[in-house]
């Protein structure tokens, strides 16, 4: 993919497919390092289907039956050096605790690194196709921290649907403001 942000839409879209009601994307960068996790509490996978995941092969999805957003999103980290990993506790198995993480490092100054891209774009898609779920999203990098929660939002909103075009137009500025200080997307 030609953007990273491209392949968290991609994570983050299956933590809405598994029904997760709060989903955290979590970006930590480095002059040298980029890490993102994915973390959702939706339904998670069994141990055996989880062990298969990275594989091309395998998808649930009956519209097309090669699922790539994981081996993409793990190619694109150990391409670059960096490592990926990814957990998970099913429902029937963890009831009470369910959920997955999906984590990748990027080692930004290989030749193979794929810039960041419009992650911004990436969350507004992400909450205006799925207000329902509390998402925060967290970036830190060298200059600063970008930061967002639905939740906090939503208090201040009241009536106001956060899928309101001029509530997703007001998240995108309030983004690019806060990397405008954090001095940019550096990724
Ligand atoms: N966060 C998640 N929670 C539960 N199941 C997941 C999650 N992420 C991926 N899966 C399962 O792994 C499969 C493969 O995911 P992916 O590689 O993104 O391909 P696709 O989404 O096209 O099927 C999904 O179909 C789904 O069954
Ligand atoms: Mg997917």
């Amino acid at each position: 993919m030609k953007e990273l942000s491209l392949n968290i839409l991609d994570i983050a879209q299956n933590s809405v497919k598994a029904k997760a009601s709060k989903v955290e994307i979590l970006l930590d960068e480095t002059e040298e390092l980029l890490t993102v996790a994915i973390r959702d509490d939706g339904c998670g996978m069994e141990p055996g289907f989880l062990a298969a995941v990275t594989d091309p092969f395998t998808t649930t999805r009956t519209t097309r039956n090669v699922g790539l957003g994981i081996p993409l999103f793990k190619l694109a980290s150990e391409q670059t050096g960096g490592s990926f990993s990814i957990s998970s506790r099913d429902e029937k198995n963890f009831p009470l605790d369910h959920g997955t993480e999906t984590k990748a490092s990027f080692y930004k100054n290989n030749i193979d690194y794929t810039p960041l891209g419009d992650v911004i774009s990436t969350v507004t898609v992400l909450i205006q196709g799925a207000p329902e779920i509390r998402w925060v999203y967290r970036h830190s990098l060298p200059g600063g921290e970008v930061a967002l929660d639905t939740d906090e939002l939503k208090a201040v909103l009241g009536d106001v649907p956060l899928s309101a075009p001029e509530v997703i137009a007001w998240i995108a500025s309030y983004l690019e403001e806060q990397y405008a200080e954090a001095g940019g997307t550096s990724a």
